[in-house]
């Protein structure tokens, strides 16, 4: 998660001064290319960006895609305009967990993007402030903030993504599989929720042990009468960010 949140940071960084050849090299990660695609920066409406990455954990595949994924599907002139005035898409999305040392940054990169018209932040503490402070962020989404299991259910209506960093992280010493006692649960509790109150959402499983996390998930929702195997997911990123950075450190 973290090595995703520190590209696409980046990626919008670069993005905010391109004339000034602005380059991002963030840790293990390279950035050194000629394409320019145009992406919503956040607090710039929209602006060009030059990605280059030979050496990105994305592979040449997965830069590939992203890259074709921000190509406008639209003629010329209304790409001007929507620079202008960007519009926000309608979707909604819930970060359970949202409090948490994962779920703040993932909430900044998600109420940065124009695709999402409606934040909703749920955890069980703390988790007012971090709303105040994402709602300050000048686009288009709106964020509401959710406490305890009583606005559970409130939160997680309507919304087409939910995803779930809730739980706790490993101590030193600790392994995922020691996770698993107190994440499980968790992982049970939110996703029945999501079962009744939002049954056609897309769901990200981040707590760990996310290999055991997302089969629970899915017998919860068979359970519940409403799985579908196409919009669930365990999130990885961190893993093959770290499996090629320790690739590549075995070829230097
Ligand atoms: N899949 C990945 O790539 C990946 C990467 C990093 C971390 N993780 C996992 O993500 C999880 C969170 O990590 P973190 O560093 O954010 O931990 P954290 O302790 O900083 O945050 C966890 C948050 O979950 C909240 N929480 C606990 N129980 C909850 C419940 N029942 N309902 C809602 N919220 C609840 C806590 O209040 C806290 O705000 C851990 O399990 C960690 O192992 C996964």
């Amino acid at each position: 998660m973290t090595s995703t949140a520190v590209t696409a940071a980046s990626i919008g960084s670069v993005c905010a001064q391109p004339s000034l050849g602005a380059r991002s090299k963030p840790s293990g990660l390279s950035f050194s290319c000629s394409k320019t695609i145009n992406v919503f920066s956040g607090l710039k409406a929209s602006s060009s960006v030059v990605i280059e990455a030979d050496t990105s954990f994305l592979g040449k595949e997965g830069v590939a895609s992203l890259q074709a994924s921000f190509v406008p599907k639209i003629r010329p002139k209304q790409v001007f305009a929507n620079q202008l005035q960007p519009q926000a898409s309608t979707f909604k999305v819930a970060v359970l967990g949202a409090a948490g040392g994962i779920g703040q940054p993932l909430g900044l990169l998600i109420k940065m993007s124009p695709l999402v018209s409606a934040l909703h932040l749920y955890d069980i503490a703390n988790v007012k402030g971090v709303a105040a402070d994402l709602s300050h962020c000048n686009t288009p989404a709106k964020v509401l903030d959710f406490t305890g299991q009583s606005e559970l259910a409130n939160c997680l209506k309507g919304v087409d993504v939910v995803v779930i960093p809730a739980g706790v992280p490993r101590k030193p010493g600790m392994t995922r599989d020691d996770l698993f006692n107190i994440n499980a649960g968790i992982v049970k509790t939110l996703v029945e929720a999501v079962a009744d109150n939002c049954p056609d959402a897309f769901i990200h499983i981040i707590s760990n042990p996310v290999n055991s996390t997302v089969p629970i998930a899915a017998e919860v929702l068979k359970q519940k009468g409403v799985y579908n195997p196409k919009k669930l997911f365990g999130v990885t990123t961190l893993d093959v960010v770290r499996a090629n950075a320790l690739l590549l450190k075995g070829r230097t």
